[in-house]
């Protein structure tokens, strides 16, 4: 794992908002995984500046979201689909037609679950996926002791998840306890992933992620076994780890950053 530490939050977004960028002006139809979460909304905010200023076209890229609520229709303002159409979509050029999300309000999840993942297959894999964490470890909604083989399914969202993710829903409203998630092995066939994570409440997943035992309770330790990952951190997230210091005398500032 490459490991880019930054002084601030900001500088770590757009850390990973060039890699995205570069990605695109270097393979105009490059296939994206998104994720949704507060973590990602500076890097979609530089992202559409990016796109707006003519720095890079999305017009011909195509995208997989990591996952969506069960029950929600895409139209419901609490849903990943909506998200993803109001801060990014629909303030770029990006084609709509090429941009996928699970439906979660199918009456057939599992059969939904099976599609997407056979859907990414068949675009020939993602070239680029971003990842968030939750404080629990998850990737995607993988939540901890998912298989390392899982693939896109149904997953039950934990208490800590279903409480972290209530911020984004209106009381008396209640977050989803479902989600369809791609799997850990899904996650791990693309090619290249970068994780953002930012803030203190994420140190103690991201020591684990990095420097931990490799292990289903952390999700994210799975990434040991990725080749091309990178982690982007601020100082805050970066707080635990026991080989900080090593880390950036590697990637001082970043520098040796993904651009
Ligand atoms: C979102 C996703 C989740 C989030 C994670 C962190 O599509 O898959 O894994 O990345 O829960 O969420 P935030 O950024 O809101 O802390």
């Amino acid at each position: 794992m490459k490991v880019l530490i930054f002084d601030t939050a900001e500088r770590a977004a757009e850390c990973v908002a060039q890699q995205v960028i570069a990605q695109v002006q270097g393979k105009a139809d490059s296939v994206l995984g998104l994720a949704t979460g507060g973590t990602m909304l500076p890097i979609y905010e530089l992202l559409v500046s990016a796109n707006k200023n003519k720095q890079v076209s999305f017009s011909q890229a195509s995208s997989f979201n990591l996952d969506e609520y069960v029950g929600l229709n895409p139209d419901h303002p609490c849903s990943y689909h909506k998200f993803m159409r109001d801060i990014f979509f629909s303030k770029t050029d990006f084609d709509v037609a090429r941009a996928h999300l699970p439906h979660g309000n199918t009456g057939d999840p599992e059969a939904e679950s099976e599609d997407y993942e056979n859907l990414v297959l068949g675009a020939g894999g993602i070239d680029l996926q971003l990842l968030g964490i939750g404080e629990n470890g998850h990737i995607g909604f993988n939540e901890p002791t998912s298989s390392f083989r899982s693939l896109t399914r149904i997953k039950t969202l934990t208490k800590s998840t279903i409480d972290a993710n209530r911020r984004f829903f209106e009381a008396p409203a209640e977050p989803p306890k479902y989600a369809i998630t791609m799997g850990i092995e899904t996650i791990l066939r693309g090619k290249m992933i970068a994780v953002l994570a930012t803030g203190k409440n994420k140190s103690g997943a991201v020591a684990t992620m990095v420097e931990g035992a490799m292990g289903a309770y952390c999700p994210a330790t799975a990434l040991q076994l990725h080749r091309h990952t990178t982690v982007v951190l601020d100082q805050a997230a970066a707080s635990e780890l026991k080989m900080r210091d090593y880390y950036f005398q590697v990637h001082p500032d970043g520098k040796d950053a993904l651009v």
